[in-house]
């Protein structure tokens, strides 16, 4: 029987998911507890699809090695060590478990991650065998409907989500449940939709044993399952690859290039409620003659402010080879490699693709009052790591646009401005030279940003701790250097638009 057409355990029976959460915490079948017993080297190997260094560390017969065996690492386990741990007749009735081959042993039929929530909590993402971590490609499966856990691009999502608390919240393409998990925290109304009614089934497990609330799960593409219905926030990891024919639901999203990923923008405008934030992980094609960053641009739903970021971009070759990988092509006959790569190359051939960026795009419709006719739309390319989790940051540069909108140039001049926290200057030039080629200013925090200043810059910068107000300090600066205090009130705005917009200097007050 292929992965994917395997019974899944009920998920009628929350008393039972309970029970089996209760006996997972109590073993600290957690996160931590997990690092602790594997060590860090094995640890980071599971997130690979490597399971060998983890099997050497689970070679005890202890509770918590019994169940990184069952439910991390698919290996039948003696009954009598389960029953040690678990309640095996309720978790074999409800098919959590279900009778191995060979004498008297158990298997699990889901893989069971723990995971940790942004508070500590202990959570558990449900998902296929094998599918805890890495791609399909780690199972050696090929099944079309197969569900997912958590992955790198899971987790960065996560991290990225705006959290203020809202009444309602949208996860498209929910897979294992893991955003919906998060919205939970924090939305008094969770929807969760799939095309794929096993991702749907197993976000209920994941949930039940997560302990959180139950969601609205709904099937269907795209926003088809919610009609109209507008949202506080709406997520969504979608199957953003761009391949040459759907083949694996969980990446593959079977529209052209990366048409699913524009209509997922383009339709999430009329579905977000004013001060909602739409968050999309996605895919877009480099063509030729044609700038990426209009290309994004074009994308963004009208009445909305957008932020763009391309993290990263690959050339079609490393594009198709990432994938062939990830669906473990690379192991199968060579012939076949090769035809399934021709005809990677042969789509990108056709739609003019030279190459593919990967990144992160924001939607944020203004609050009543708050925006003008002309939303801001910000396309730009941060390859540099950031620090996760960045849902406050992004909050943050949505409301320094606002104040910039705001705020003409003699208004601003007006403002008062504080350094952000974290933020140090940095002087690049030939050792023993006198003065500096120029300098930077770098944030330890959130976008990890560095920005060339001129001196009045870095100076301006190096006073704004929110007494003064800008046109003030310019005007001491000026005196200082010697500089007609006018001029400089007419030529700094802009550098201070650039501080504020990239999180330097943050408005006092606003
Ligand atoms: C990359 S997985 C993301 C899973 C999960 N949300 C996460 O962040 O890890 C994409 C999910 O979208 C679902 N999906 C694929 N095509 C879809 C469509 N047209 N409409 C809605 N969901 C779709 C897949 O079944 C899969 O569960």
């Amino acid at each position: 029987m292929s992965i994917a057409s395997a019974p899944l355990p009920s998920s009628d029976r929350a008393d039972v998911a309970a029970q089996l959460r209760e006996a997972l915490l109590a073993a600290d079948f957690t996160a931590d507890g997990l690092l602790e017993l594997l060590g860090a080297p094995a640890y980071t190997a599971l997130a690979r699809s490597e399971t060998v260094p983890a099997l050497r560390a689970t070679r005890g017969d202890g509770p918590l090695e019994t169940l990184v065996r069952l439910f991390l690492l698919q290996r039948s386990v003696p009954h009598a060590r389960v029953a040690a741990v678990l309640p095996v007749g309720p978790l074999q009735e409800s098919g959590w478990l279900s009778a191995a081959d060979g004498e008297g042993a158990l298997k699990a039929t889901v893989d069971v991650r723990p995971y940790g929530g942004p508070s500590g909590e202990d959570w558990f993402i449900v998902s296929d065998l094998g599918c805890a971590v890495g791609g399909a490609g780690g199972i050696g499966s090929h099944d079309e409907g197969v569900v997912l856990g958590v992955g790198g691009a899971s987790t960065t999502l996560a991290g990225l989500t705006v959290r203020t608390p809202v009444a309602s919240a949208l996860d498209l393409g929910t897979g294992s449940g893991i955003q919906a998990l998060h919205a939970a925290q924090h939305a008094t109304r969770v929807t969760a939709t799939d095309l794929n009614p096993r991702a749907l089934h197993i976000t209920r497990l994941t949930l039940a044993l997560s302990g959180a609330p139950e969601a609205d799960l709904r099937e269907g593409s795209l926003f088809e399952p919610v009609g109209d219905q507008a949202y506080d926030l709406i997520v969504s990891n979608p199957p953003f690859v761009i391949s040459p024919g759907a083949r694996l639901t969980y990446r593959d999203g079977g529209m052209g290039g990366d048409d699913l990923c524009r209509s997922l923008v383009q339709q999430a405008g009329e579905r977000l409620n004013e001060g909602g934030y739409a968050h999309f992980l996605a895919n877009w094609q480099h063509v030729e003659g044609e700038e990426w960053t209009e290309r994004l641009r074009s994308w963004v739903p009208r009445g909305c402010d957008a932020w763009i970021v391309q993290r990263e971009v690959q050339d079609i070759t490393q594009y198709a080879e990432l994938w062939l990988r990830d669906a473990g092509d690379h192991r199968t006959d060579p012939e076949e490699y090769a035809a399934r790569y021709d005809a990677w190359l042969d789509e990108f051939e056709t739609r003019k693709t030279r190459a593919v960026g990967f990144g992160w795009i924001t939607l944020r419709k203004p609050a009543a009052g708050v925006g003008s006719a002309e939303p801001t739309v910000t396309v730009e390319e941060w390859p540099h790591p950031v620090e996760q989790p960045l849902g406050e940051t992004v909050r943050e540069f949505f409301a320094r646009q606002d104040y910039l909108r705001a705020h003409d140039d003699a208004a601003l001049l007006a403002g008062h401005f504080k350094l952000a926290d974290e933020v140090v200057q940095e002087q690049v030039g030939l050792p023993g030279a006198e003065d500096p080629e120029h300098v930077v200013l770098r944030q330890h925090r959130g976008m990890r940003r560095a920005t060339k200043v001129d001196t009045v810059g870095a100076g301006f910068a190096g006073v704004c701790d929110g007494t003064l107000s800008a046109g003030r300090i310019l005007d001491a600066i000026a005196q200082l250097v010697g500089e007609d205090p006018v001029l400089l009130r007419d030529r700094t705005p802009a550098q201070i638009r650039l501080l504020v917009e990239q999180g330097f200097l943050v408005p006092v007050g606003s």
